[in-house]
């Protein structure tokens, strides 16, 4: 369904974040026939440049980051007569906010949205121009993205920073994660049928694991990720969202506020991790070189350029949530970069069976798993154990039933920011999360943070190519449980 008539302002859009993802989101939508004849792109930054010169930019950044196929040149092309370019200096008051004010003018009726799509020091300062310059009408939106905060009391300072110009209900505070159709798959599966909800809980879940692995390194984003590193990087905001999603109540319905509560609940039931615990419960890995994709790749401290960093681009640990559905429930996390590939997926395995009447030719039996892919591949899994075919026997294997979106659905997979792009101008904030999630989250990884810094122990190093450090495997092992690995 085309949006309402919008007017989409995006600082920062010289940066990496505009080129490779909102663009070409922007273009996906504009391609689908899904942004209205009037609604404009209007690319702010510091920089000096004409119309055109952004145009070109943005042909560019189409050509790197949209296959040939999917360019058509008319289509290009009207893409580009869509973008206009303001250059607004927003540490300055008079440096462009008036040219922006002007062309802002003429959709004054429409919805209006602020991408910030900056560093997060600038938010503040963003917003300050935004109200100053009169530029928020009833239908106005700003977008931030995370890094939220490096702690609980900065990300406190940055929401209180743009909740001065924006009530909440005006903010969009994106996790590309749940944008991602595996994510809002797992909102369908648990709750447009009615097989899994029954067993959804202690009584018959044994564990959850959540994988979010990568095969890329830092590479050039190495300067922020030493600042970040895996814990604040990845577990604090996409996959704590992805843990709420699989934990939560039902919400009463599909809707922004009753979905976050849900998952405010969890993060607020997350059990805190103590000092004394830290090491039995968490581990941290660095890559060193080692091999990817075949060909040879440095370590983290050669991408750095550093002899020594603390910060880790490997983290596994174990979360407990205290409620009554997940009491005695693990949910073993683990994430990093370069590893063996880039694969993540959340795994819900099931209690063993009470009782084996089959003896043992009938070979191992394995519980029951529902295994939701993310990426590569997105689809759903689910591990049975199935009769051997032929006569030989009860010989019993364990065996998926397979869905794959591409194959079931035979439709290009849209990209999370196209949809999450849309539901800003739709007004519909249910994958976007408030501030109070944000808050909670961050409250359950600064005690983790400042124990790994009390500790002063560095980070296990592990070889690029490897699924992070021996002691990631020993976490769980000590549970009698393994890592999954897919078996054909
Ligand atoms: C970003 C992180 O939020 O997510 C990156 O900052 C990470 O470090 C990326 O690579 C992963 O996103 P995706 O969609 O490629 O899994």
């Amino acid at each position: 369904i085309a949006v309402d008539p919008f007017d989409l302002v995006v600082f920062g859009a010289t940066g990496d974040l505009a080129y490779r993802k909102l663009l070409p989101a922007l273009y996906h939508r504009h391609r689908d026939e899904q942004i209205p004849e009037v609604s404009r792109i209007i690319a702010a930054s510091r920089r000096n440049l004409s119309d055109d010169d952004y145009r070109k930019l943005t042909e560019e950044a189409l050509t790197k980051f949209v296959p040939a196929e999917e360019r058509e040149p008319e289509q290009v092309a009207s893409f580009l007569a869509r973008i206009s370019y303001v250059s607004v200096d927003a540490k300055i008051d008079d440096s462009g906010w008036a040219d922006l004010a002007r062309v802002l003018e003429e959709g004054k009726d429409r919805v209006r949205a602020f991408y910030l799509a900056v560093s997060p020091d600038l938010f503040g300062v963003i917003c300050e121009g935004i109200g100053a310059h009169g530029l928020i009408t009833p239908q106005t939106r700003v977008i931030i993205e995370k890094p939220i905060g490096k702690s609980l009391a900065s990300a406190t300072a940055l929401n209180d920073a743009v909740g001065k110009v924006f009530k909440e209900s005006q903010i969009y505070r994106i996790d590309h994660y749940l944008g991602k159709e595996t994510v809002q798959n797992l909102m369908a599966l648990r709750f447009a049928n009615a097989l899994f909800e029954p067993l959804w809980n202690a009584a018959h879940i044994d564990h959850v694991q959540i994988t979010v692995a990568e095969n890329l390194g830092v590479e050039s984003r190495a300067g922020y990720y030493d600042t970040a590193g895996a814990l604040r990087d990845m577990v604090q905001n996409h996959i704590l969202q992805l843990l709420c999603l699989v934990a939560m109540e039902p919400p009463n319905q599909f809707e922004a506020d009753a979905m976050r509560d849900e998952k405010l609940k969890v993060l607020r039931s997350l059990k805190p991790i103590t000092a004394k615990e830290l090491e039995a419960v968490t581990v941290r890995g660095q890559y060193r070189a080692g091999a990817s994709a075949g060909g040879p790749v440095p370590g983290y401290l050669q991408e750095l350029g550093r002899d020594d960093s603390m910060t880790e681009t490997f983290v596994a640990l174990k979360a407990e949530i205290e409620n009554w559905r997940w009491a005695g429930v693990p949910f073993y996390i683990r994430t990093g970069k370069r590893l063996p590939a880039r694969n993540s997926e959340i795994v819900v395995s099931f209690k063993a069976i009470p009782h084996s009447i089959f003896g043992d030719a009938a070979g191992q039996l394995v519980s029951n798993q529902l295994v939701m892919r993310l990426q590569p591949d997105e689809g759903v899994r689910l591990w049975l154990m199935i009769k051997d075919p032929g006569p030989g026997g009860m010989r019993l294997r364990h065996v998926p039933l397979d869905m794959s979106f591409a194959q079931t659905f035979k439709v290009r997979s849209p990209e999370a920011y196209e949809r999450l792009l849309m539901d800003v101008i739709r007004g519909n904030a249910t994958l976007f999360m408030r501030r109070d999630e944000v808050e909670a989250a961050w409250k359950w990884i600064d005690p983790i943070l400042d124990g790994w810094q009390a500790s002063r122990e560095a980070p296990k190093s592990y070889t690029a190519g490897t699924w992070g450090p021996s002691a990631a495997i020993a976490l769980i092992e000590r549970d009698g449980r393994t890592w999954h690995e897919e078996i054909e």
